[in-house]
């Protein structure tokens, strides 16, 4: 039987997590996503329209089949975290079961098991702010989105994964050196992410046969990235500076994750995978 796969943070075509999810369905995987509450309606129609039809084409001609699309709020474990205002926003109440323990919940209902575990999303609402301006609560939102979301959605799926499955996630290089303009807590994110990734592995490598490995990505230029502030000029630094002087594509992210996820890397887990033409390697810019 192939592989099933569910993908957090899909919600456009732009970003690595549909990338990842191509990859993947081109590997013969089936594609679950998960998609943030407040994009669901505009993703959803976007799908159905049509407009994603020519970003579905694989390598084969045929098109990425999404067999299900579920609401999901990574910041929230299960309902009784839901404060009122988000209860109330009409955003919101459209949708159900959205906390991370209800769709772990809904894809054991719908699908019993799954093989693959991707986690594709950030958020920091201070990350156009330096460290040094940035509050608690900036910190803290960041760190629950970006970081513990992670946590959260392996405990949760890990009972529902098969044995010898897979999980990845999505780092950022400003976890270990200084990248200017990376702010509000965000690069404490990735670092912890990156942290959580080697006592992840042992834990559910131990306990359930399960590998975790994080892709550190260059940058692109995705829905998110966009609103830091900085992207094109982070791509034209790697361009001039990185040891491979092309563009990074988010096929070549994808093309990573489903190697990571294959039996070819059975051996693989409690890494972090540079997928960025090579420019974490450089000590100086040149
Ligand atoms: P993206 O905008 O395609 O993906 C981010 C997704 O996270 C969006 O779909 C958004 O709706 C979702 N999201 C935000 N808060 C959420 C929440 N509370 N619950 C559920 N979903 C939520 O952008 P991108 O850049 O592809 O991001 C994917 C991952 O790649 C992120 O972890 C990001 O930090 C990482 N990354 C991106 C780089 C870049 O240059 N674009 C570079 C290195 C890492």
């Amino acid at each position: 039987r192939g592989k099933r796969a569910f993908i957090a943070g899909v919600a456009d075509d732009n970003g690595y997590g549909w990338a990842i999810a191509k990859s993947l369905a081109a590997a013969g995987a089936e594609i679950l996503v998960g998609t943030w509450v407040p994009a669901l309606n505009i993703f959803e129609n976007s799908l159905r329209r049509g407009k994603f039809d020519e970003s579905r084409i694989l390598p084969d001609g045929s098109l990425m089949e999404i067999t299900k699309v579920y609401p999901l709020d990574a910041v929230y474990d299960n309902p009784a975290d839901i404060p009122e205002d988000v209860k109330a926003n009409k955003r919101y109440s459209g949708s159900s079961k959205w906390t991370v323990q209800e769709v772990a919940e809904s894809v054991k209902q719908d699908f019993g098991s799954i093989d693959i575990l991707v986690h594709s999303l950030a958020n920091g609402p201070e990350v156009s702010k330096p460290l040094l301006e940035t509050s608690r609560n900036g910190y803290l939102a960041a760190i629950s989105a970006s970081s513990y979301s992670f946590v959260s959605l392996l405990k949760h799926f890990v009972p529902i994964m098969n044995p010898g499955g897979a999980s990845i996630s999505l780092t950022y290089i400003a976890s270990e050196r200084i990248i200017p303009g990376y702010g509000g807590g965000m690069s404490s994110a990735k670092a912890a992410l990156e942290s959580d990734t080697l006592v992840l592995a042992f834990e559910a490598g131990r306990k359930h046969r399960i590998r975790v490995n994080t892709i550190s990505a260059g940058p692109l230029r995705s829905r998110a990235a966009k609103a830091i502030g900085f992207i094109d000029m982070m791509i034209d630094y790697s361009l001039e500076n990185a040891p491979l002087q092309k563009e990074l594509t988010a096929e070549e992210v994808g093309n990573t994750a489903a190697f990571l996820a294959s039996p070819l890397a059975s051996a693989i887990t409690g890494t972090v995978v540079y997928v960025d033409n090579g420019l974490n390697a450089m000590g100086v810019g040149v």
